[in-house]
């Protein structure tokens, strides 16, 4: 996996307590903003969805819930130890799977997704990563179909900004930059339609870019692994 490494094994080690962890320190304990997330998705009875950077799937029952019993919702992480908090969510939720890919490099035939969403995980992506995964995301989508990234705002308040600011300096200044606001020149690039939505919190927003300007690319050799028994994706996309 080309992102493998000191982040997937932390995320593999903050898997252990990463729910505690949001429960603890979110604003958003209902997951009220998830819920939003799923809505604007806008997925009929029967649609295909990805949740991307999926961690533990708290997206997951709710995209599921809307695509209905003859849907499938697919979250994917590079995290073995998020997927199995994941899969511990998901259990007995029908059309769900878990794949575990990179983001960078989906392991998806073009256009088998009516939507794909991103909760709180696109600034993970560096620079050319971004760059990479909004590629991958507008070559597995459908004509028309919509990708969703949820991001946290700049704070209001001075100390919650600066303590922003220093987290985006620690990720480095060009995926900083990305983060604090060019999301759209990225996302238009990718998609014909850019449209950005305030949340009612004022803490987080949701990017969403519709119509994807698709580039093929041969998937045959792309990594990915199936991590729910019994899951109607493989990794080779069906
Ligand atoms: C902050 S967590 C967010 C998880 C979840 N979306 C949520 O809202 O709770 C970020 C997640 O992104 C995943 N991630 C980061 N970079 C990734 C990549 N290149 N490919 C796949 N997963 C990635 C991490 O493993 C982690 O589970």
């Amino acid at each position: 996996m080309r992102s493998a490494g000191y982040r997937v094994r932390y995320y593999d080690a903050f898997s252990r307590v990463y729910d505690r962890f949001v429960a603890a320190h979110s604003s958003d304990r209902e997951g009220r903003l998830r819920e939003v997330l799923a809505d604007r998705a806008a997925l009929p009875r029967g649609a295909r969805a990805l949740d991307l950077c999926t961690g533990t799937g708290a997206m997951l029952p709710s995209l599921a819930r809307r695509a209905g019993m003859s849907g499938l919702v697919v979250g994917l992480d590079y995290s073995r130890g998020m997927l199995e908090r994941a899969r511990t969510k998901v259990a007995g939720t029908p059309g769900v799977a878990l794949v575990r890919a990179d983001a960078e490099r989906l392991p998806f035939r073009e256009g088998r997704f009516d939507a794909v969403t991103c909760s709180h995980a696109f600034y993970e992506l560096k620079g050319e990563g971004a760059e990479r995964a909004l590629k991958e995301v507008a070559r597995t989508l459908r004509p028309g179909g919509s990708f969703l990234v949820m991001e946290h705002e700049v704070p209001q308040k001075l100390l919650v900004r600066l303590l922003f600011y220093v987290r985006l300096l620690s990720m480095g200044l060009r995926k900083a930059l990305a983060v604090l606001g060019n999301e759209d020149t990225l996302f238009r690039r990718h998609f014909h339609e850019v449209e950005r939505i305030a949340t009612d919190t004022g803490r987080s927003k949701i990017i969403l870019g519709r119509g994807p300007r698709n580039a093929s690319h041969d998937v045959s050799s792309v990594p990915g692994e199936v991590v729910l028994p019994g899951a109607k994706v493989s990794a080779r996309g069906r």
